[in-house]
């Protein structure tokens, strides 16, 4: 034990299990284990090296782990550096702890970006196994027939194969709700030109269970430790080991 040792109900409500109370009541209720011994009141545990599970699922204390949501604009690319010195989402978050973006939007792309550097919760939202949905509202060029709908649902041959099923719906005659989720490259702007709709605004408006209707486009905000927890969930589980 060691002077930055934290209370694990501390710890436990930081995580998003609840008030301080009611994490103090996870522990009486001998729901919460460390290092595999249940847990008892007033237990310290060191953030780095102990391991804590709540109803048998370990749970990740990592203080250093940072995450954000973005809304990007257009115009500004989802890499951490570019040769030709275009802006970067990375130049619009804090420069310490380093950041990733979580997958990636086109330059001309608009809406909700996280960023993070917890590789686990990225490699898990970013890869196709883990089928986290996005959701794009997109306009389009001209107006979608029934068929056109109906291809976009059922998969739309890409010469890097076809995509899965989506959910697609006309908001308007030519603004579609397309959730998808898998990632190919321009994989939204590519499905609407293989059917005659090429894409003239794209915005990503959900990440699994991420939404945010009132964050501006080129502001950022820290995600809550509830929303880290949906996110975990989201991608298989109430706890991301690390
Ligand atoms: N699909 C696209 O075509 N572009 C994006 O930026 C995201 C999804």
């Amino acid at each position: 034990m060691n002077d930055d040792d934290e209370r694990l109900q501390k710890v436990l409500a930081r995580l998003g299990f609840g008030s301080r109370r009611l994490c103090e009541e996870l522990i009486a209720d001998e729901r919460v284990n460390v290092n595999g011994d249940t847990a008892v009141l007033g237990r310290r545990v060191d953030v780095d090296n102990d391991e804590v599970a709540v109803d048998g699922a370990i749970v990740g204390i990592r203080p250093d782990l940072v995450y954000y949501l973005l809304n990007k604009p257009t115009g500004v690319i989802t890499t951490a550096d570019d040769p030709q010195g275009r802006p970067t989402v990375v130049q619009i978050v804090p420069d310490e702890p380093r950041v990733f973006p979580v997958g990636r939007l086109d330059a001309d792309t608009e809406g909700l970006l996280l960023l993070t550097n917890d590789g686990t919760l990225t490699h898990r939202l970013t890869h196709p196994s883990f089928g986290v949905e996005k959701e794009y509202l997109t306009q389009v060029d001209g107006v979608p027939s029934r068929a056109a709908l109906r291809e976009l649902r059922e998969g739309v041959e890409l010469e890097d194969g076809k995509t899965s099923k989506a959910r697609v719906t006309a908001v308007e005659d030519s603004l579609l709700r397309i959730t998808i989720h898998e990632g190919k490259n321009r994989q939204v702007r590519r499905m609407c030109e293989a059917v005659g709709h090429p894409v003239e605004r794209l915005v990503r408006t959900r990440i699994g269970p991420m939404v945010d209707r009132r964050l501006k486009p080129g502001d950022w905000r820290t995600l809550t430790r509830e929303e880290v927890r949906s996110l975990e969930i989201a991608v298989g589980g109430d706890s991301v080991e690390r």
